[in-house]
């Protein structure tokens, strides 16, 4: 065979290059999500959920509605802490199915923040960016997500939501979220590497099947 051809067949995207060049502002993640599960977990300990940014000002505006556990963090209530000592949080001895399912599929060994995010009924989110240089990076897990509930990019449109799906996103774009519904909407937001190849996985299926 031609040996250009040859090892052009053998060029697949990598995990790095998908996360930092593909351009991409979210994309699908194949993992299987048992969102009854971890929505039971979550139910037991929402009466310990904090407000999370609700002193954000975006043109004299604040979030409403949104609030936040860590499973693993600085401690349980230190929602929008990324500094410190991250370790695992009473909050995970407490749900034993969402603690497994996250270390299935996450590295963390050394991570940053994983949290369940409830938004209340009629609540939302102030467009925001959470950070300066464009890369996919935060995973965003849906685990109870009512009709009438959307997370918005200004520039992309909207991420297609429904309860089980998870997205690898790009929170450097402006972004916003609101919950028409009349529940609570709950999701969860890991902040650590996926294992290898999942990344890959999914944007192919995304790509190419
Ligand atoms: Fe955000």
């Amino acid at each position: 065979m031609n040996p250009l051809i040859q090892s052009v067949l053998q060029y697949r995207p990598t995990d790095t290059w998908i996360q930092a060049q593909s351009g991409l502002a979210w994309l699908a993640l194949d993992i299987d999500v048992p969102c009854t599960q971890i929505a039971q977990e979550a139910a037991q300990i929402f009466d310990q959920r904090v407000e999370h940014r609700d002193q954000d000002n975006v043109l004299g505006y604040h979030n409403q509605g949104w609030h936040s556990l860590c499973l693993h963090g600085e401690s349980a209530t230190a929602t929008s802490s990324d500094q410190g000592t991250m370790t695992w949080t009473p909050i995970a001895d407490k749900c034993p199915v969402t603690t497994e399912f996250i270390q299935t599929y996450w590295d963390t060994g050394v991570c940053g923040r994983i949290r369940f995010m409830w938004l209340a009924p009629g609540g939302y989110i102030m467009p925001h960016q959470d950070r300066k240089d464009p890369q996919l990076f935060e995973c965003n897990i849906a685990i109870e997500h009512p009709a009438n509930c959307k997370v918005q990019f200004l520039d992309y449109g909207q991420i297609p939501f429904e309860s089980g799906r998870a997205f690898i996103i790009d929170t450097s774009h402006r972004h916003f979220a609101i919950n028409q519904s009349d529940s609570w909407r709950l999701h969860m937001i890991v902040h650590a590497d996926l294992k290898p190849g999942i990344l890959r996985r999914s944007y192919e299926k995304s790509f190419y099947s």
